[in-house]
């Protein structure tokens, strides 16, 4: 069994684009600029957005953190975005998920515009991803699959099952691991809430990719000898052991499941990092897509 370490992977892939941040300012070019909004004080968002910020600030990018308090309005939201979709400084712009109630996803995500998504959620991104066309790839998905590639994992012809349909890790995930690329050329199965008989399927999956969010769902006796398991879960589960309060879980039993895999990734420390590095990746093809 191997760890997938997503720490050390994110760490080169960040010092890569150091290197080349360092480039461009050698040669006089302006270095890309990332645009964070979080809305309201969610405190997992609050730690994934500063995490996103520091990143930068490691890599030599700018960014500008905008908090906007939880009952702002839809209407000053998206305005906000329109300024920022303006300002010819900015090369990537977020919004960080989920939203309060009162605001739509939707909007705020078709009001980015598709050339500063760096989340690649736009529509016209989204679709471009479908066709395998050059776009920004959703930051998670784009992780793992930079992951997949590090470690030379062969994906071809293999079975992976996916389990989660969200727009940000499940979908997406699915539709590159089928891609004709490499890694990719996978048979794909994404299994969801009304899927029968996922722990079958799952027992016939060589890769494993697990974005449903539930704390160690995927147990050893759903995984083959031999599988490849991603586990994309984070959840915070009360632990008074901890300073924080609380334990970060994944969707995999790691404890049980590890010794039956080829590879698999560890929580914390796995995909993580890895989906601050591809958003990296994303923000600088931003700001060179403009240029
Ligand atoms: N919330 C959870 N994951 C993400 C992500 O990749 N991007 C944004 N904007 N919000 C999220």
């Amino acid at each position: 069994m191997q760890i997938l370490d997503g720490l050390l992977v994110s760490r080169a892939t960040k010092e890569e684009l150091k290197i080349k941040v360092a480039q461009l300012v050698t040669e006089g070019k302006k270095v890309p600029h990332l645009a964070a909004i979080l809305v309201g004080n969610n405190g997992a968002s609050e730690t994934y957005v500063g995490a996103k910020v520091k990143a930068c600030e490691e890599i030599g990018f700018k960014s500008t953190l905008i908090r906007l308090e939880a009952e702002i309005s839809e209407f000053k939201l998206l305005s906000i975005i329109e300024d920022l979709n303006n300002d010819l400084d900015i090369d990537g712009i977020l919004v960080q998920l989920p939203l309060p109630k009162h605001i739509s996803d939707e909007k705020v995500i078709n009001t980015i515009h598709p050339s500063k998504d760096v989340d690649g959620f736009h529509p016209v991104n989204v679709g471009k991803m479908v066709q395998g066309l050059d776009t920004f790839i959703p930051a998670t998905p784009y992780g793992i699959m930079l992951m997949l590639e590090h470690y030379k994992i062969d994906t071809k012809g293999k079975h992976a099952v996916v389990i989660g349909r969200s727009n940000i890790v499940g979908r997406p995930m699915s539709i590159l691991l089928s891609q004709a690329a490499n890694p990719g050329n996978c048979t794909v199965t994404i299994t969801h809430s009304h899927t029968h008989n996922l722990e079958e399927l799952c027992r016939n999956a060589d890769i494993i990719v697990a974005a449903l969010g539930k704390p160690e769902f995927v147990k050893a006796n759903m995984v083959k000898d031999g599988a490849i398991v991603i586990d994309v879960g984070i959840t915070r589960v009360a632990d008074s052991s901890k300073k924080s309060g609380f334990a970060l879980k994944g969707d995999v039993d790691f404890k049980e499941v590890a010794p039956k895999c080829s590879f698999i990734t560890p929580v914390p420390g796995g995909v993580g990092p890895m989906t601050i590095a591809a958003l990296m990746k994303n923000t600088y093809k931003a700001c060179l897509d403009k240029n």
